[in-house]
Protein backbone atom coordinates (compact mmCIF):
# COMPACT_ATOMS: atom_id res chain seq x y z
CA UNK A 1 0.00 0.00 0.00
CA UNK A 2 1.19 3.71 -0.97
CA UNK A 3 1.84 6.11 2.04
CA UNK A 4 -1.60 5.66 4.12
CA UNK A 5 -1.70 9.77 4.30
CA UNK A 6 -2.05 10.24 0.95
CA UNK A 7 -4.89 7.83 0.31
CA UNK A 8 -8.45 7.96 1.04
CA UNK A 9 -9.68 5.33 2.98
CA UNK A 10 -13.34 3.81 3.19
CA UNK A 11 -15.50 1.26 5.23
CA UNK A 12 -18.72 -0.21 4.93
CA UNK A 13 -20.27 -3.02 6.48
CA UNK A 14 -22.99 -5.95 5.20
CA UNK A 15 -24.37 -9.20 5.75
CA UNK A 16 -24.41 -9.51 1.84
CA UNK A 17 -26.00 -12.52 1.96
CA UNK A 18 -26.95 -14.09 -1.42
CA UNK A 19 -25.12 -11.64 -3.14
CA UNK A 20 -27.25 -9.61 -5.34
CA UNK A 21 -26.94 -6.47 -7.73
CA UNK A 22 -27.46 -3.99 -4.79
CA UNK A 23 -24.62 -5.29 -2.89
CA UNK A 24 -22.52 -5.03 -5.74
CA UNK A 25 -23.38 -1.42 -7.21
CA UNK A 26 -22.92 -0.29 -2.97
CA UNK A 27 -19.48 -1.72 -3.31
CA UNK A 28 -18.47 -0.21 -6.57
CA UNK A 29 -20.06 3.24 -5.21
CA UNK A 30 -18.37 2.99 -1.85
CA UNK A 31 -14.62 2.20 -3.72
CA UNK A 32 -15.22 5.20 -5.81
CA UNK A 33 -15.59 7.66 -3.00
CA UNK A 34 -11.48 6.27 -2.19
CA UNK A 35 -9.06 5.16 -2.89
CA UNK A 36 -8.80 1.72 -0.73
CA UNK A 37 -12.18 -0.05 0.21
CA UNK A 38 -12.46 -2.01 3.32
CA UNK A 39 -15.72 -4.02 3.75
CA UNK A 40 -16.74 -5.87 7.00
CA UNK A 41 -18.79 -8.68 6.95
CA UNK A 42 -21.13 -9.71 9.43
CA UNK A 43 -20.54 -12.81 11.55
CA UNK A 44 -23.59 -15.21 12.08
CA UNK A 45 -23.10 -14.39 15.97
CA UNK A 46 -23.84 -10.51 15.00
CA UNK A 47 -26.41 -11.24 12.92
CA UNK A 48 -28.32 -13.28 15.36
CA UNK A 49 -27.92 -10.80 18.14
CA UNK A 50 -29.05 -8.02 16.11
CA UNK A 51 -32.27 -10.31 15.11
CA UNK A 52 -31.19 -11.23 11.65
CA UNK A 53 -32.31 -15.21 12.36
CA UNK A 54 -31.89 -15.95 9.06
CA UNK A 55 -28.90 -15.14 6.96
CA UNK A 56 -28.56 -18.40 4.55
CA UNK A 57 -25.22 -18.14 2.89
CA UNK A 58 -21.75 -19.02 5.81
CA UNK A 59 -19.38 -16.22 6.58
CA UNK A 60 -16.81 -17.70 4.42
CA UNK A 61 -18.98 -17.13 0.96
CA UNK A 62 -20.47 -14.46 1.97
CA UNK A 63 -16.67 -13.15 2.38
CA UNK A 64 -15.67 -14.68 -0.98
CA UNK A 65 -18.81 -13.22 -2.98
CA UNK A 66 -17.78 -9.27 -1.53
CA UNK A 67 -13.94 -10.63 -2.94
CA UNK A 68 -15.07 -11.84 -5.89
CA UNK A 69 -16.40 -8.02 -7.19
CA UNK A 70 -12.96 -7.16 -7.18
CA UNK A 71 -13.91 -3.83 -5.10
CA UNK A 72 -13.01 -4.68 -1.91
CA UNK A 73 -9.27 -3.91 -0.93
CA UNK A 74 -9.56 -5.90 2.35
CA UNK A 75 -12.16 -7.79 4.01
CA UNK A 76 -12.67 -7.82 7.78
CA UNK A 77 -15.05 -9.33 10.16
CA UNK A 78 -17.89 -7.48 11.92
CA UNK A 79 -19.04 -9.61 15.08
CA UNK A 80 -19.59 -6.83 18.10
CA UNK A 81 -21.85 -3.71 18.61
CA UNK A 82 -19.23 -0.86 18.67
CA UNK A 83 -17.06 -2.22 16.35
CA UNK A 84 -17.71 0.00 13.63
CA UNK A 85 -15.99 3.35 16.41
CA UNK A 86 -13.17 1.46 16.49
CA UNK A 87 -12.13 0.24 13.26
CA UNK A 88 -12.52 3.66 11.84
CA UNK A 89 -9.85 4.58 14.87
CA UNK A 90 -7.65 1.87 13.83
CA UNK A 91 -8.03 1.71 9.95
CA UNK A 92 -7.67 5.73 10.03
CA UNK A 93 -10.88 5.91 7.97
CA UNK A 94 -11.76 8.72 6.07
CA UNK A 95 -15.45 8.10 4.94
CA UNK A 96 -18.02 5.54 6.36
CA UNK A 97 -20.53 4.07 3.71
CA UNK A 98 -24.04 2.69 3.93
CA UNK A 99 -27.29 1.77 1.97
CA UNK A 100 -29.75 5.04 2.42
CA UNK A 101 -32.17 2.24 4.31
CA UNK A 102 -29.69 3.01 6.99
CA UNK A 103 -29.98 6.69 6.49
CA UNK A 104 -29.35 8.65 9.97
CA UNK A 105 -28.11 5.71 11.64
CA UNK A 106 -24.86 6.66 11.50
CA UNK A 107 -24.62 9.81 11.85
CA UNK A 108 -22.96 9.47 15.27
CA UNK A 109 -19.87 8.82 13.25
CA UNK A 110 -19.61 12.28 11.90
CA UNK A 111 -17.11 12.84 14.77
CA UNK A 112 -14.73 10.77 13.19
CA UNK A 113 -14.91 10.66 9.67
CA UNK A 114 -17.56 11.89 6.68
CA UNK A 115 -20.56 9.47 6.67
CA UNK A 116 -22.31 8.94 3.00
CA UNK A 117 -25.38 7.44 3.08
CA UNK A 118 -25.27 5.51 -0.60
CA UNK A 119 -29.04 5.46 -2.77
CA UNK A 120 -29.98 1.96 -2.22
CA UNK A 121 -30.63 -0.21 -5.35
CA UNK A 122 -34.98 -0.68 -5.96
CA UNK A 123 -36.86 -3.86 -6.24
CA UNK A 124 -33.97 -6.13 -4.70
CA UNK A 125 -32.60 -7.48 -1.08
CA UNK A 126 -31.12 -10.55 0.69
CA UNK A 127 -35.27 -11.10 2.47
CA UNK A 128 -36.45 -10.80 -1.62
CA UNK A 129 -34.08 -13.54 -2.47
CA UNK A 130 -34.87 -15.87 0.21
CA UNK A 131 -38.47 -15.46 0.06
CA UNK A 132 -37.80 -16.11 -3.94
CA UNK A 133 -35.47 -19.13 -3.11
CA UNK A 134 -37.89 -21.18 -0.16
CA UNK A 135 -41.47 -21.42 -0.23
CA UNK A 136 -43.01 -20.22 2.46
CA UNK A 137 -43.52 -23.16 5.07
CA UNK A 138 -46.73 -23.20 6.15
CA UNK A 139 -46.95 -24.56 9.80
CA UNK A 140 -50.15 -26.14 11.88
CA UNK A 141 -50.16 -25.89 15.77
CA UNK A 142 -51.21 -29.40 17.01
CA UNK A 143 -52.78 -28.05 20.29
CA UNK A 144 -53.93 -24.70 21.82
CA UNK A 145 -53.04 -24.39 25.66
CA UNK A 146 -50.08 -21.79 27.41
CA UNK A 147 -47.20 -23.01 25.18
CA UNK A 148 -49.19 -22.56 21.94
CA UNK A 149 -50.52 -19.01 22.72
CA UNK A 150 -46.18 -18.25 23.33
CA UNK A 151 -45.74 -19.33 19.83
CA UNK A 152 -47.78 -17.21 17.41
CA UNK A 153 -46.26 -13.51 18.26
CA UNK A 154 -42.78 -15.34 18.35
CA UNK A 155 -43.31 -17.31 14.81
CA UNK A 156 -43.79 -13.41 13.22
CA UNK A 157 -40.35 -12.56 13.73
CA UNK A 158 -38.99 -15.52 11.69
CA UNK A 159 -39.10 -15.74 8.04
CA UNK A 160 -39.92 -18.14 5.95
CA UNK A 161 -42.72 -19.30 7.77
CA UNK A 162 -46.50 -18.82 8.43
CA UNK A 163 -48.87 -20.32 10.83
CA UNK A 164 -52.04 -21.12 8.63
CA UNK A 165 -54.16 -22.47 11.35
CA UNK A 166 -54.93 -25.00 14.49
CA UNK A 167 -56.17 -28.29 15.30
CA UNK A 168 -57.73 -29.10 18.74
CA UNK A 169 -60.07 -32.57 19.33
CA UNK A 170 -62.08 -29.89 21.48
CA UNK A 171 -63.01 -27.44 18.60
CA UNK A 172 -64.47 -25.19 20.50
CA UNK A 173 -61.07 -24.59 21.68
CA UNK A 174 -59.29 -24.54 18.42
CA UNK A 175 -61.73 -21.74 17.36
CA UNK A 176 -61.20 -19.75 19.89
CA UNK A 177 -58.01 -19.77 19.31
CA UNK A 178 -58.02 -19.23 15.82
CA UNK A 179 -59.83 -16.29 16.02
CA UNK A 180 -57.57 -14.81 18.97
CA UNK A 181 -54.60 -14.83 16.51
CA UNK A 182 -56.45 -14.27 13.20
CA UNK A 183 -55.42 -17.83 11.88
CA UNK A 184 -57.21 -19.19 8.47
CA UNK A 185 -58.42 -22.27 10.05
CA UNK A 186 -59.30 -24.52 13.19
CA UNK A 187 -60.05 -28.11 13.45
CA UNK A 188 -60.13 -31.23 15.63
CA UNK A 189 -59.99 -33.70 12.53
CA UNK A 190 -55.93 -34.16 11.96
CA UNK A 191 -56.45 -35.25 8.23
CA UNK A 192 -57.50 -31.80 7.79
CA UNK A 193 -54.71 -30.54 9.35
CA UNK A 194 -52.47 -32.23 6.93
CA UNK A 195 -53.90 -31.46 4.38
CA UNK A 196 -53.15 -28.10 4.77
CA UNK A 197 -50.03 -27.93 5.98
CA UNK A 198 -46.18 -28.57 5.22
CA UNK A 199 -44.96 -28.84 9.08
CA UNK A 200 -46.54 -29.08 12.80
CA UNK A 201 -45.54 -27.47 16.12
CA UNK A 202 -46.87 -30.07 18.46
CA UNK A 203 -48.14 -28.01 22.11
CA UNK A 204 -50.40 -30.79 23.19
CA UNK A 205 -49.70 -33.04 26.39
CA UNK A 206 -46.65 -34.91 26.83
CA UNK A 207 -48.42 -38.25 26.45
CA UNK A 208 -50.20 -37.08 23.56
CA UNK A 209 -47.30 -36.36 21.37
CA UNK A 210 -45.96 -39.98 20.54
CA UNK A 211 -49.06 -40.18 18.68
CA UNK A 212 -49.35 -36.87 16.94
CA UNK A 213 -45.68 -36.87 15.67
CA UNK A 214 -45.64 -40.27 14.34
CA UNK A 215 -48.79 -39.83 12.24
CA UNK A 216 -47.82 -36.39 11.29
CA UNK A 217 -44.51 -37.95 10.03
CA UNK A 218 -46.36 -40.70 7.96
CA UNK A 219 -48.31 -37.99 6.33
CA UNK A 220 -45.10 -36.64 5.39
CA UNK A 221 -44.66 -33.41 7.47
CA UNK A 222 -42.18 -31.80 9.41
CA UNK A 223 -42.12 -32.21 13.26
CA UNK A 224 -41.24 -29.38 15.59
CA UNK A 225 -42.47 -31.21 19.22
CA UNK A 226 -42.00 -29.04 22.69
CA UNK A 227 -39.97 -30.78 24.91
CA UNK A 228 -40.15 -33.67 26.61
CA UNK A 229 -40.60 -34.93 23.33
CA UNK A 230 -41.35 -38.52 24.00
CA UNK A 231 -40.74 -40.18 27.59
CA UNK A 232 -39.40 -43.48 26.25
CA UNK A 233 -36.03 -44.14 24.95
CA UNK A 234 -37.55 -46.88 22.24
CA UNK A 235 -40.37 -44.21 20.94
CA UNK A 236 -37.12 -41.68 20.51
CA UNK A 237 -35.66 -43.98 18.68
CA UNK A 238 -38.56 -45.27 16.37
CA UNK A 239 -39.89 -41.72 16.10
CA UNK A 240 -35.99 -40.60 14.41
CA UNK A 241 -36.05 -43.69 12.13
CA UNK A 242 -39.27 -42.99 10.97
CA UNK A 243 -38.74 -39.45 9.99
CA UNK A 244 -35.37 -39.69 8.47
CA UNK A 245 -37.48 -42.43 5.98
CA UNK A 246 -40.10 -40.12 5.74
CA UNK A 247 -37.17 -37.59 4.62
CA UNK A 248 -38.68 -35.36 6.79
CA UNK A 249 -37.02 -32.97 9.98
CA UNK A 250 -38.08 -33.87 13.50
CA UNK A 251 -36.70 -31.60 16.16
CA UNK A 252 -37.49 -31.33 20.04
CA UNK A 253 -38.55 -27.86 20.78
CA UNK A 254 -36.31 -27.24 24.31
CA UNK A 255 -35.92 -23.71 23.20
CA UNK A 256 -32.65 -23.23 25.29
CA UNK A 257 -30.73 -25.30 23.35
CA UNK A 258 -31.11 -22.69 20.43
CA UNK A 259 -30.57 -19.62 22.16
CA UNK A 260 -27.30 -17.90 21.04
CA UNK A 261 -26.36 -17.33 24.70
CA UNK A 262 -26.70 -20.92 25.86
CA UNK A 263 -24.66 -21.95 22.55
CA UNK A 264 -22.05 -19.29 23.54
CA UNK A 265 -21.91 -20.42 27.34
CA UNK A 266 -21.51 -24.09 25.91
CA UNK A 267 -18.38 -23.61 23.45
CA UNK A 268 -16.72 -20.91 25.87
CA UNK A 269 -17.14 -24.32 28.69
CA UNK A 270 -16.17 -26.75 26.80
CA UNK A 271 -12.92 -24.65 25.12
CA UNK A 272 -11.23 -25.19 28.83
CA UNK A 273 -11.40 -21.64 30.02
CA UNK A 274 -12.51 -22.94 33.71
CA UNK A 275 -10.29 -25.95 32.78
CA UNK A 276 -11.99 -29.86 33.17
CA UNK A 277 -15.23 -29.64 34.05
CA UNK A 278 -15.94 -32.17 37.35
CA UNK A 279 -19.41 -30.51 38.38
CA UNK A 280 -22.96 -29.53 36.74
CA UNK A 281 -25.74 -28.14 38.63
CA UNK A 282 -29.14 -27.06 37.16
CA UNK A 283 -32.23 -26.39 38.78
CA UNK A 284 -35.38 -24.92 37.71
CA UNK A 285 -38.41 -24.46 39.97
CA UNK A 286 -41.88 -22.40 39.07
CA UNK A 287 -44.73 -22.58 41.66
CA UNK A 288 -47.77 -24.62 40.36
CA UNK A 289 -51.20 -23.59 41.21
CA UNK A 290 -53.36 -26.83 42.11
CA UNK A 291 -55.48 -27.46 39.56
CA UNK A 292 -53.05 -26.83 36.21
CA UNK A 293 -52.10 -29.91 34.25
CA UNK A 294 -48.45 -30.52 35.51
CA UNK A 295 -50.24 -31.10 38.99
CA UNK A 296 -52.84 -32.84 38.42
CA UNK A 297 -51.58 -35.29 35.28
CA UNK A 298 -50.96 -38.93 37.23
CA UNK A 299 -49.42 -39.97 34.15
CA UNK A 300 -46.86 -37.57 32.97
CA UNK A 301 -47.13 -34.70 35.29
CA UNK A 302 -44.84 -33.79 37.71
CA UNK A 303 -41.77 -31.12 37.96
CA UNK A 304 -39.08 -33.44 36.63
CA UNK A 305 -41.09 -34.05 33.27
CA UNK A 306 -42.27 -30.70 33.46
CA UNK A 307 -38.98 -29.01 33.84
CA UNK A 308 -36.40 -31.81 33.46
CA UNK A 309 -35.86 -31.21 29.74
CA UNK A 310 -34.37 -28.10 30.53
CA UNK A 311 -31.92 -29.41 33.52
CA UNK A 312 -30.99 -32.59 31.90
CA UNK A 313 -30.21 -30.60 28.53
CA UNK A 314 -27.56 -28.55 30.44
CA UNK A 315 -25.98 -31.65 31.96
CA UNK A 316 -26.13 -33.84 28.54
CA UNK A 317 -24.58 -31.03 26.80
CA UNK A 318 -21.95 -30.21 28.79
CA UNK A 319 -20.75 -33.51 30.04
CA UNK A 320 -22.44 -35.72 27.17
CA UNK A 321 -24.81 -38.47 27.02
CA UNK A 322 -22.58 -41.11 28.40
CA UNK A 323 -23.72 -40.84 32.02
CA UNK A 324 -23.79 -44.35 33.52
CA UNK A 325 -25.82 -43.96 36.64
CA UNK A 326 -28.74 -41.74 37.54
CA UNK A 327 -30.75 -41.46 40.87
CA UNK A 328 -33.99 -39.68 41.63
CA UNK A 329 -34.86 -38.31 45.38
CA UNK A 330 -38.45 -36.63 45.04
CA UNK A 331 -41.13 -35.33 47.26
CA UNK A 332 -44.28 -36.40 46.10
CA UNK A 333 -48.25 -35.26 46.28
CA UNK A 334 -51.17 -37.24 47.13
CA UNK A 335 -51.75 -38.28 43.79
CA UNK A 336 -48.67 -39.59 43.15
CA UNK A 337 -46.86 -36.95 40.96
CA UNK A 338 -43.52 -35.25 41.84
CA UNK A 339 -43.42 -31.65 43.09
CA UNK A 340 -39.68 -31.78 43.98
CA UNK A 341 -37.04 -33.55 42.54
CA UNK A 342 -33.26 -34.27 42.92
CA UNK A 343 -31.46 -36.29 40.51
CA UNK A 344 -27.71 -37.34 40.49
CA UNK A 345 -26.36 -38.44 37.74
CA UNK A 346 -22.44 -40.19 37.32
CA UNK A 347 -19.69 -39.94 34.25
CA UNK A 348 -16.58 -42.07 34.30
CA UNK A 349 -15.41 -38.56 35.38
CA UNK A 350 -17.90 -35.99 36.39
CA UNK A 351 -21.24 -35.59 38.45
CA UNK A 352 -24.69 -33.72 38.21
CA UNK A 353 -27.39 -32.83 40.07
CA UNK A 354 -30.71 -31.18 38.58
CA UNK A 355 -33.25 -30.14 40.95
CA UNK A 356 -37.01 -29.35 39.75
CA UNK A 357 -39.93 -28.28 41.91
CA UNK A 358 -43.30 -27.17 41.84
CA UNK A 359 -44.25 -26.75 44.92
CA UNK A 360 -40.75 -25.52 46.44
CA UNK A 361 -38.98 -22.78 45.45
CA UNK A 362 -34.90 -22.62 44.94
CA UNK A 363 -32.62 -20.46 42.68
CA UNK A 364 -32.69 -21.13 39.21
CA UNK A 365 -29.34 -20.79 38.32
CA UNK A 366 -26.46 -23.24 36.23
CA UNK A 367 -23.01 -24.15 38.10
CA UNK A 368 -20.56 -25.09 35.90
CA UNK A 369 -17.11 -26.61 38.15
CA UNK A 370 -13.77 -27.05 36.77
CA UNK A 371 -10.08 -27.25 37.55
CA UNK A 372 -9.89 -23.80 36.84
CA UNK A 373 -12.38 -21.82 37.58
CA UNK A 374 -16.62 -21.97 37.48
CA UNK A 375 -19.24 -20.34 35.25
CA UNK A 376 -22.25 -19.06 37.18
CA UNK A 377 -25.48 -18.42 34.53
CA UNK A 378 -27.57 -16.89 37.40
CA UNK A 379 -31.67 -17.51 37.07
CA UNK A 380 -33.18 -17.75 35.08
CA UNK A 381 -30.46 -19.88 33.35
CA UNK A 382 -32.51 -21.13 30.57
CA UNK A 383 -33.37 -17.93 29.38
CA UNK A 384 -29.01 -17.19 28.89
CA UNK A 385 -28.60 -13.47 28.74
CA UNK A 386 -25.39 -13.73 30.75
CA UNK A 387 -22.93 -15.18 32.48
CA UNK A 388 -19.71 -15.06 34.68
CA UNK A 389 -16.66 -16.81 34.50
CA UNK A 390 -15.27 -16.78 37.79
CA UNK A 391 -11.31 -17.97 38.71
CA UNK A 392 -9.19 -18.48 41.85
CA UNK A 393 -8.40 -14.97 41.78
CA UNK A 394 -11.48 -12.92 41.34
CA UNK A 395 -9.32 -9.92 39.32
CA UNK A 396 -9.76 -12.45 36.36
CA UNK A 397 -13.44 -12.45 36.19
CA UNK A 398 -15.49 -11.99 33.41
CA UNK A 399 -18.88 -11.47 32.71
CA UNK A 400 -20.60 -12.20 29.23
CA UNK A 401 -23.55 -10.86 27.72
CA UNK A 402 -25.36 -12.32 24.94
CA UNK A 403 -28.89 -10.86 23.18
CA UNK A 404 -31.90 -12.75 24.24
CA UNK A 405 -34.78 -11.91 22.07
CA UNK A 406 -38.76 -12.07 22.86
CA UNK A 407 -39.50 -15.12 24.53
CA UNK A 408 -36.62 -16.97 22.69
CA UNK A 409 -39.06 -19.21 20.63
CA UNK A 410 -38.17 -17.62 17.87
CA UNK A 411 -35.20 -19.22 17.74
CA UNK A 412 -35.66 -22.60 17.73
CA UNK A 413 -38.53 -21.93 14.91
CA UNK A 414 -35.70 -20.27 12.73
CA UNK A 415 -33.81 -23.36 12.91
CA UNK A 416 -36.53 -25.33 12.27
CA UNK A 417 -36.89 -23.46 8.97
CA UNK A 418 -33.26 -23.50 7.65
CA UNK A 419 -32.91 -27.28 8.61
CA UNK A 420 -36.28 -28.00 6.38
CA UNK A 421 -34.90 -25.71 3.90
CA UNK A 422 -31.71 -27.81 4.12
CA UNK A 423 -29.22 -24.21 4.30
CA UNK A 424 -28.39 -24.66 7.64
CA UNK A 425 -27.19 -27.67 9.75
CA UNK A 426 -28.03 -27.08 13.25
CA UNK A 427 -28.15 -30.78 14.31
CA UNK A 428 -24.96 -29.67 16.98
CA UNK A 429 -27.71 -27.77 19.14
CA UNK A 430 -30.01 -30.32 19.80
CA UNK A 431 -28.78 -33.62 18.39
CA UNK A 432 -30.73 -37.47 17.97
CA UNK A 433 -28.45 -38.48 19.97
CA UNK A 434 -29.51 -35.96 22.91
CA UNK A 435 -32.96 -36.21 22.17
CA UNK A 436 -33.06 -40.02 22.37
CA UNK A 437 -30.89 -39.52 26.20
CA UNK A 438 -34.07 -36.97 27.22
CA UNK A 439 -35.79 -39.89 26.33
CA UNK A 440 -34.50 -42.26 28.43
CA UNK A 441 -33.36 -39.81 31.06
CA UNK A 442 -37.61 -39.60 31.33
CA UNK A 443 -38.28 -43.04 31.24
CA UNK A 444 -36.34 -43.58 33.64
CA UNK A 445 -37.43 -41.30 36.18
CA UNK A 446 -41.03 -42.40 35.55
CA UNK A 447 -40.60 -45.89 36.22
CA UNK A 448 -38.38 -45.35 39.12
CA UNK A 449 -41.40 -43.04 40.36
CA UNK A 450 -43.71 -45.91 40.04
N1 LIG B 1 -27.93 -2.49 -0.25
C1 LIG B 1 -28.20 -1.65 -1.33
N2 LIG B 1 -29.24 -1.94 -2.16
C2 LIG B 1 -30.02 -3.03 -1.95
C3 LIG B 1 -29.75 -3.89 -0.86
C4 LIG B 1 -28.69 -3.60 -0.02
O1 LIG B 1 -27.53 -0.65 -1.53
N3 LIG B 1 -31.03 -3.26 -2.76
C5 LIG B 1 -26.85 -2.16 0.66
C6 LIG B 1 -27.29 -1.96 2.11
O2 LIG B 1 -27.87 -0.70 2.31
C7 LIG B 1 -25.99 -2.14 2.86
C8 LIG B 1 -25.27 -3.21 2.01
O3 LIG B 1 -25.91 -3.23 0.73
O4 LIG B 1 -25.24 -0.96 2.80
C9 LIG B 1 -25.34 -4.57 2.66
O5 LIG B 1 -26.69 -4.79 2.98
P1 LIG B 1 -27.33 -6.13 3.55
O6 LIG B 1 -28.09 -5.81 4.77
O7 LIG B 1 -26.31 -7.19 3.57
O8 LIG B 1 -28.37 -6.46 2.33
P2 LIG B 1 -29.93 -6.48 2.24
O9 LIG B 1 -30.30 -6.97 0.87
O10 LIG B 1 -30.51 -5.16 2.65
O11 LIG B 1 -30.26 -7.61 3.31
P3 LIG B 1 -31.60 -7.97 4.15
O12 LIG B 1 -32.72 -8.08 3.18
O13 LIG B 1 -31.23 -9.26 4.84
O14 LIG B 1 -31.77 -6.83 5.14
Amino acid sequence: MKDDKFIKKVITYGSFDLFHEGHYSLLQRAKALGDYLIVGVTTEHFDENRGKLNVIDSLMERIENVKKTGFADEVIIEDHVGQKVEDIQKYQIDTFAIGSDWLGNFDYLKDLCDVVYLDRTKGISSTMRREQNYKIIRLGMVGSGRIAQRFIPEAKYVSGLNVEGVYNPNIESAENFAKQHSLDFATDNEEELYEKVDAVNIASPHKTHYGYIKNALLHGKHVLCEKPMVLEKAQAEELFDLAKKQKCILMEGIKTAYIPGFIRLLSLAKSGVIGEIYDVESCFTRLTAAHLREMIDIENGGSFTEFGSYTVLAIIKLLGTDFHDIRFDSFTAENGIDTYTKAYFKYDKSIATSKTGLTVKSDGHLLISGTKGYIMVEAPWWKTKSFEICYEDFNQNEKVFTKFLGDGLRYELSDFVSTINGYRHDEFKLSKRESIALAEVMEKFLANRK
